[in-house]
């Protein structure tokens, strides 16, 4: 009903300006005001995850893109070896597994198939497996070693939008988690990142303050065909997370792309006036991605592209190759796709609205999927 709504003309716009809330709520009481993570709710404990040898994600959807983020975290902070792979593909490969290697299954719902099924199988083969859930008691963290609940509330639009922050969150203080109790070397990257995850939800408010842009441009792309997305490092599942976003939305032609890769073939989709999405990694610390990313802009650009660009504040260096430029807030690289998600997901709402589409119950899609 309307009154459910809180007044927004769908659960995904409610859902949206949810996020800063979910993502505060999700960080409540696990990080104390020294800078240290409390996870004692993890029951596995840190003799076994000092064990650990490996990280294997499992996931679908949206929530695989968080896995896929989590990866880049988990293996530079903790420089623990981590796989992330689709649900549904896992348990066919025969993959190797061990009781030294930890599971993490991520679940909006806890309900999905897929993700059960991968779970059971990690445990067969002796694994711990950890769950990053949003649905308390639901069946992936009861049949789980462990869980760690993301505190979105309940999501009701198909499309996951502040769940998919949270999974983000949780999947940073698991890999900050790991460095802790293994003793990793905690300098001052990770103290930094540490004091920033803490004001991260303040950032994503400010992003929601600028979206006005965003949607008018999305209204003016009502009539596209198709839209790429492109991103480097964390950027790079971000762009696949904002492709995912509009052909679940918009039902378009929607595809997100490493950038570096463009050469090897989706450069020749470009076309005159196509819109193409691209996240734009910080200009700071990793400066060299950063000039290769803004010679990508330059080279679909130069191909006739519409370039819409996500940028952090200050950086200039994209400016001239930029036909619209949305801002995010500087955060450390890692953190970067909290902010950087959310034009994506405005920019597939607004879009689909503007086709006329339902956008909390899309066509063909369910919240949460049961069957293999
Ligand atoms: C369905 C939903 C997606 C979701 C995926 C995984 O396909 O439509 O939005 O990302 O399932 O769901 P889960 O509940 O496991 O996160």
């Amino acid at each position: 009903s309307a009154a459910e709504k809180d007044g927004y003309a769908s659960f995904m716009l409610k859902e949206i300006a949810e996020q800063p809330k979910a993502v505060a709520d999700t960080l409540l009481g696990r990080i104390d005001p020294s800078g240290s993570l409390t996870l004692d709710e993890l029951r596995i404990t840190p003799a076994d995850l000092r064990q650990i040898d490996k990280v294997v994600i499992v996931a679908c959807g949206t929530a695989f893109h968080a896995g896929l983020i989590a990866k880049y975290a988990i293996e530079h902070w903790t420089r623990i070896p981590c796989e992330v792979e689709l649900a549904s593909e896992f348990r066919y490969r025969d993959p190797i597994l061990g009781g030294r290697s930890l599971v993490i299954a991520i679940s909006q719902s806890g309900e999905t198939m897929d993700t059960l099924m991968a779970l059971r199988h990690a445990r067969e083969q002796g694994s711990k497996v950890l769950a990053i859930c949003n649905t308390n008691g639901s069946t992936i963290p009861r049949e789980s070693d462990a869980v760690l609940y993301t505190h979105a509330g309940p999501e009701v639009a198909v499309a996951s939008t502040k769940a998919f922050l949270t999974q983000l969150v949780a999947c940073y203080l698991v890999a900050l988690y790991l460095c802790q109790v293994r003793g990793t070397k905690w300098g001052d990257e990770i103290q930094a990142v540490i004091k920033d995850l803490s004001k991260i939800s303040d950032e994503v408010e400010r992003v929601l303050e600028t979206m006005e842009p965003v949607r008018a441009l999305a209204r003016t792309l009502a009539g596209k065909d198709t839209v790429l997305f492109l991103g480097r490092h964390v950027g790079y599942p971000v762009a696949l997370e904002g492709a995912l976003k509009l052909k679940e939305l918009a039902y378009m032609h929607a595809e997100g792309f490493a950038a570096g890769e463009l050469k090897h073939g989706p450069i020749a989709l470009v076309e005159e006036d196509m819109p193409v999405v691209v996240v734009v990694p910080s200009p700071r610390n990793r400066s060299l991605l950063h000039d290769k990313i803004v010679s990508n802009i330059q080279e679909i650009r130069a191909r006739g592209a519409r370039t819409i660009v996500i940028a952090e504040e200050g950086d200039e260096a994209v400016v001239p190759y930029a036909d619209h430029l949305i801002r995010i807030p500087a955060t450390p690289t890692l953190l970067q796709p909290v902010v950087a998600t959310v034009p994506l997901q405005v920019f597939a709402c607004e879009l689909a609205a503007a086709r006329g589409n339902e956008v909390d119950q899309p066509r063909n899609l369910a919240k949460s999927v049961t069957v293999e």
